[in-house]
């Protein structure tokens, strides 16, 4: 699929939900797949950590290549690397839709997002809680895809930071009803409202998935959450 079919698709399915395969089962990742494939996901979201930009690591490349064509789910890889633009290339050929850079990582995000598109993906660009909005604000016109941290990034079952609902308020005004505008750490069925109301579409959520037994329900519950909010918003514009 091209990155803009890619891109349409995702968009009219908005709000997703996108399960972080960092605390699924590493011994039995292709099973995962199956089972959040059939518990209702509706994109695979890849945290690729290097020890250095963040204080873990996770996998890489030709993980996420042996597992792709175990689904036809999209796969987003969220690059938490110090040198994005040595890989790129590997996560491109490993068949990521998808791939998300760190604004603090690089000196000249605007070649990277370019390389990204030309690769034939979509180019995601990631902020961590303390950078601003306006980091990333030249950079609007290349990305297809602005990823809010709600957490330090690095690892899972960390709590929701309240200071990304701003974030998230001020990019959904700059990008636009439709665009892709995702969180990212922390997500509950408690927290999830709120990012929604904020502007989120794109919800990534680790714990919330992986602690339950059942993934189609934790999945359910998080969607319903999300739209409930949405709808609330709806429906005040309409009453309005
Ligand atoms: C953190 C990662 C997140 C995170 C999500 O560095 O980018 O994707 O693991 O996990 P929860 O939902 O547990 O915060
Ligand atoms: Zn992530």
């Amino acid at each position: 699929m091209s990155r803009l079919a890619v891109l349409d698709n995702l968009q009219n399915r908005t709000p997703l939900i996108a399960p972080s395969l960092l605390k699924c089962d590493f011994g039995d990742l292709g099973g995962e797949i199956g089972r959040l494939e059939r518990a209702g996901a509706e994109l695979l979201h890849w945290d690729v950590m290097d020890g250095h930009f963040v204080p873990n690591l996770s996998y890489g490349a030709p993980v996420i290549e042996s597992l792709r064509r175990r689904t036809r789910l999209p796969f987003d890889a969220h690059l938490m690397i110090s040198e994005p633009a040595r890989y790129l290339d590997d996560f491109l050929r490993a068949g990521c839709e998808l791939i998300t850079i760190h604004v603090e990582a690089v000196p000249d995000p605007a070649s990277l997002l370019r390389r990204i598109r030309q690769g034939g993906a979509a180019a995601g660009i990631a902020l961590n809680p303390n950078t601003p909005a306006a980091a990333i604000e030249g950079v609007l016109d290349e990305c297809d895809l602005v990823l809010v941290m709600s957490v330090e990034p690095g690892f899972g079952g960390q709590k929701f930071l309240p200071s990304a609902l701003d974030k998230l308020r001020r990019l959904r005004g700059l990008m636009g009803e439709t665009a892709l505008l995702a969180i990212d750490g922390g997500i509950d069925p408690q927290t999830i409202g709120p990012a929604a109301e904020a502007g989120a579409n794109i919800f990534v959520a680790g714990s919330a998935i992986f602690d339950a037994d059942d993934y189609g329900p934790a999945i359910e519950r998080l969607r319903r959450s999300s739209l409930a909010m949405t709808e609330d918003r709806s429906q005040l514009t309409t009453d309005n």
